[in-house]
């Protein structure tokens, strides 16, 4: 299959781009699109056979249900039932933005959108081409991160170029992306709500809304059952052997040194996670600077593209710095600690 590639600028939505992609959509196909989260791979959500052509595109698991996007609150009647009285307010104080709420099903969406729950997973993102396509595409779009199943989410088109590229029918590449990691999954169908995945919109922000939210005890802990099926693949994970090295900063980096130091010396390539702070200390191996301590939503939104970067150098181990879990930080280290399969060193 030829995939289309068109560029749509912020700002200047080319027309005839976005409605050439709500056509295929509307005809069952698959179109990649940029979220201010990652980028999406859109199929029309209510259509089954499109929704399980996400799963081949994909190497999906098809036990691992999809999250359907909209673009206003009316939307929601039409493929949920008994939404919650809170849902009101979250939704006024975070919608449009990186956050999916789970609700009962409604008999609209097709079990193969849902990977057979009778719940399902809905956002409505503020990113100014999503937002275009959903429209046209008939307001219902079907839409996991577009990777392979297995990679880092894509935060840029070449991403997704670079995985999907004869397997769907378009990309809309509408430059690099904002936030970087994919939204918060808050469970509404379970008194107080829980979050289910960690994300831009954090704990604190939703029980300054609402009151108490809990966390799926898997979100920080190795080894449990997670309530988002999604979240117990091995996601997020680059070829090398990845570590995360903790402890005070300057430990942290005679740690990675020595450990870098150990690796080069056996022959093998080496890449090292430091941030602007530390990257000048790193004495061997291909050092990369993730971002600014002092602004964490730099380190979220590079994260998945350097994963990626090392991967296309072909480095046999990562050594990471660790980061707090404040704010975004705990989708930060949330991805990180499942990228290392939770292999951490702490000094
Ligand atoms: O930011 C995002 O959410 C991006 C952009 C494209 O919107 N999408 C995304 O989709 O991350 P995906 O498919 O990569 O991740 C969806 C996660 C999976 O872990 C899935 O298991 C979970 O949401 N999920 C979806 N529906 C669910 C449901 N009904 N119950 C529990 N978990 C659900
Ligand atoms: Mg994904």
């Amino acid at each position: 299959m030829e995939t289309i590639i068109k560029r749509v600028k912020k700002g200047q939505l080319d027309k005839d781009s976005i409605e050439m992609a709500g056509a295929i959509l509307k005809k069952g196909g698959l179109v990649a699109f940029p979220t201010e989260t990652v980028y999406g791979l859109g199929a029309d959500a209510l259509n089954e056979k499109a929704a399980e052509k996400i799963y081949a595109a994909k190497g999906r698991p098809s036990d691992n249900p999809l999250i359907v996007h909209i673009t206003n609150l009316g939307a929601l009647e039409k493929i949920t039932k008994n939404v919650p009285e809170e849902t009101k307010k979250i939704a006024d104080a975070y919608w449009p933005g990186p956050l999916t709420m789970i609700f009962e099903k409604s008999e609209a969406v097709p079990y193969g959108t849902t990977g057979g729950l009778d719940t399902v997973a809905v956002r409505m993102p503020s990113d100014e081409v999503a937002r275009a396509l959903i429209d046209v595409g008939g307001g219902y779009i079907a839409a996991p991160s577009a990777n392979t199943s297995g990679r880092p989410s894509p935060t840029m088109a070449e991403h997704v170029e670079e995985d999907l590229t004869g397997r769907i029918d378009m990309i809309l590449d509408g430059g690099p992306v904002s936030i970087g990691l994919e939204s918060t999954i808050l469970d509404m169908t379970v008194t107080p709500p829980m979050i289910l995945r960690p994300g831009a919109i954090t704990k604190e922000m939703l029980e300054a809304c609402i009151g108490e939210v809990t966390v799926d005890k898997a979100v920080i802990k190795p080894n449990q059952r997670p309530k988002a099926p999604g979240m117990k693949y091995r996601h997020y994970a680059p070829k090398a052997d990845l570590s995360i090295v903790e402890g005070e900063m300057s430990k942290v980096i005679s740690k990675i040194n020595e450990l870098a130091a150990e690796q080069v010396k056996a022959g093998h390539k080496v890449g090292i996670i430091g941030t602007k702070e530390s990257v000048a200390n790193y004495i061997c191996g291909d050092v990369k600077s993730i971002g600014t301590r002092e602004d964490e939503s730099t380190i979220a939104v590079h994260l998945f593209a350097i994963l990626r970067e090392f991967d296309a150098d072909q480095v046999d181990y990562i050594y990471s710095e660790s980061f707090d879990t404040e704010g975004i930080g705990s989708a930060i280290m949330n991805r990180l600690l499942k990228a290392a399969g939770h292999h951490v060193i702490t000094v």
